[in-house]
């Protein structure tokens, strides 16, 4: 049975970086490692970080006013919102929440965060499309914002190398035109894998208790190896295929916009598809993993930066802790970010 669903328009995209650059190098006061090592193994040369009481939520503030300000709408326009987040400043109040207070949305509406690791903006674009699609809410503000820097364990140089924060955020709409910018979108999980990535929250059992648990460490621990072998297997495919869900072949499609998580990911996609360096957006160099913040970064950056032209389609992909994973080919407007 086939169901009509509402369209949905993309209306705004915005991004946050914070301004503190570390180097590869500046790593290299921290533990036994190289530039080059760190190059060649993953693309990236430098991470930006927050410092002092700078948060995940200041990042995500910017990142949802600018992206508030391209779509048109005002905070009262914004019926529901959804943050994506794997390392939120608290785990309630809820960014969402938190988000909705600084940014003057009604406090009427639903706010709530989601947990799917480095694919969480994909998540929530399909959540919303759901939302959207049945009619449930008109207007509703995605925010994916991370600041793994405060969850890597910085002793450890196989992880935290590759981390870095930043905040991506988007508005999206019943499409008045009729026009969905969504071609299409599917989201998956393996939780049988999930011990790839973890990260145990810190606490303790009640004093009363005979037998103790061991306590989290509240850091991120990852197989890397594992993950790249998984990244590598899955994702390609799953991105033809999302491709051909969307009814077209790989050559209509005209950016691949990859989650941001190691180079050499990025280019067995990249392979798969047989794009052009042109038609593949990595900005992995400048900022690491950013987690759910990483697509949004890339695509705005992109378009600032000349390499991604708008009245175009994009395949995005992310995959992370779960392990998740997801794609979703998208129509991007002029005028969006
Ligand atoms: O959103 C998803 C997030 N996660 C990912 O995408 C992770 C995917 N995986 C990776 O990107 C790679 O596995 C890493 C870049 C993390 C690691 O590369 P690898 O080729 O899998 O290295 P490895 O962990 O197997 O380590 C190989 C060697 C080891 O030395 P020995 O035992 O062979 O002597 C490590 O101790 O490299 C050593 N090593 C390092 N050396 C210099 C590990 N980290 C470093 C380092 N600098 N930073």
């Amino acid at each position: 049975m086939s169901v009509s669903i509402k369209p949905l328009k993309i209306a705004g995209i915005g991004y946050c970086v914070p301004s503190t650059v570390i180097t590869n190098e500046d790593l290299t006061k921290l533990y036994d490692t190289s530039d080059e090592w760190i190059y060649t193994r993953t693309g990236i040369k430098e991470r930006r970080v927050v410092s002092g009481n700078e948060t995940a939520i200041d990042l995500g503030f910017e990142a949802a006013q600018k992206a508030l300000k391209k779509s048109g709408f005002r905070p009262e326009d914004i019926d529901c919102i959804i943050s994506a987040s794997s390392a939120p400043p608290q785990l309630y109040p809820t960014m969402a929440c938190t988000m909705q207070d600084k940014l003057g949305i009604p406090g009427n509406v639903p706010a709530f965060d989601i947990t799917a690791a480095c694919t969480g903006l994909i998540y929530a674009l399909q959540i919303a499309r759901g939302f959207i699609g049945a009619g449930i809410y008109k207007t509703i503000l995605i925010i994916a914002s991370d600041n793994n820097s405060k969850i890597t364990d910085w002793e450890d140089r196989a992880t935290s190398i590759l981390f870095g924060d930043g905040a991506g955020a988007m508005v999206v709409t019943e499409s008045k035109d009729g026009v969905d910018d969504i071609l299409s979108i599917n989201v998956s999980a393996n939780g049988s894998i999930g011990q790839l990535i973890y990260t145990d929250m810190p606490g303790q059992n009640c004093p009363l208790v005979t037998q103790a648990d061991k306590v989290g460490d509240g850091k991120i621990h990852m197989n890397g190896k594992d993950v790249y072998k998984f990244a590598v297997t899955t994702v390609p495919r799953y991105v033809e295929e999302c491709i051909e869900s969307a009814g077209m072949k790989a050559q209509d499609v005209d950016y691949l916009i990859p989650h941001q998580a190691n180079q050499r990911i990025i280019e067995a996609i990249q392979s798969r598809l047989k794009y052009s360096d042109e038609k593949v957006i990595s900005n992995i160099k400048y900022y690491g993993n950013t987690s759910a913040a990483s697509i949004p970064i890339a695509l705005v950056e992109g378009v600032e930066q000349g390499r991604i032209r708008l009245d175009s389609t994009a395949i995005l992909c992310g995959f992370g802790a779960g392990m998740t994973w997801g794609a979703a080919v998208v129509r991007l407007r002029e005028g969006i970010c």
